[in-house]
């Protein structure tokens, strides 16, 4: 089913876990449980559908400041899903990455991290990269202080900053840029994601709550971005 239109990098905010867990009368960590399908369906999806590179917006900068019982919550999910879902990773040759700033997580989540990054690290049918912790400006940031240090060592000098000099000081250094972002819950905002990436991606954007996001709707999506015109700037 490879397709010359497929995007080849698409990117998620799989938004409105909590929501859909109020609107059931459940607390809002059996949103995020109940997310894990929708994570599965994308995840296979996407290989079928020829998709190298899926980005799943799991965790901002920002989600810190939520009660401390939903951020310890997650955080558990996050290494319980890791541990749990290894063998069906490394059954469908997938590579996890993770971006973001781990230095903040608890020692045995970013152990998980590092464990299933090393052994699925050979993995070539799709790359599978995870935002833990990830906001777009914190990674800007973070960017600017490891070109600061390159100035300072004396390698280079300030005019010679270029655009794929700071795209390889960036987490996401090496993928491509994503060519679709789909966010569910219906926000209409980008929520500190990816914000040097996505200068060109095209958005797509449904209501549905995460953990009700459909196959249906995901094939909506890429078809729905088949159909768009991707001018760059330029005339077509
Ligand atoms: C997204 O769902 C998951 C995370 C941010 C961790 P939310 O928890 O933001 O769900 P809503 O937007 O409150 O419904
Ligand atoms: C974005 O959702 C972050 C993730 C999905 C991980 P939020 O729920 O944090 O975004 P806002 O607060 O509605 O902008
Ligand atoms: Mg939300």
């Amino acid at each position: 089913m490879e397709h010359l239109l497929i995007p080849k990098h698409l990117s998620i905010i799989m938004d409105g876990n909590g929501r859909w867990a109020e609107k059931k009368n459940l607390p809002r960590f059996e949103g995020h449980k109940a997310g894990l399908k929708a994570v599965r369906m994308v995840t296979s999806e996407s290989i079928k559908a020829g998709i190298k590179y899926l980005t799943l917006y799991a965790f901002s900068t920002e989600n810190w400041k939520r009660p401390q019982e939903e951020v310890s919550s997650l955080m558990n999910l996050f290494q319980e899903i890791i541990e749990k879902e290894k063998k069906d990773l490394l059954d469908n040759r997938i590579k996890v990455m993770f971006i973001g700033q781990r230095e903040k997580l608890s020692l045995p989540l970013r152990l998980a991290m590092t464990n299933i990054e090393e052994e699925t690290k050979h993995n070539s049918n799709l790359v599978l990269n995870i935002a833990i912790n990830y906001g777009g400006r914190a990674e800007l940031c973070s960017a600017l202080k490891s070109i600061g240090e390159i100035i300072l060592q004396g390698n280079i000098v300030p005019s010679q900053i270029t655009q794929n000099l700071i795209s390889e000081h960036l987490f996401t250094a090496g993928l491509p840029d994503p060519d679709l972002l789909i966010r569910t819950g219906g926000e209409l905002r980008i929520s500190n994601f990816l914000l040097w990436q996505i200068a060109y991606t095209e958005l797509w954007f449904t209501k549905t709550f995460w953990p009700d996001f459909s196959k249906k709707q995901f094939w909506q999506a890429i078809n729905d971005y088949e159909k768009r015109v991707r001018k760059f700037g330029g005339k077509i």
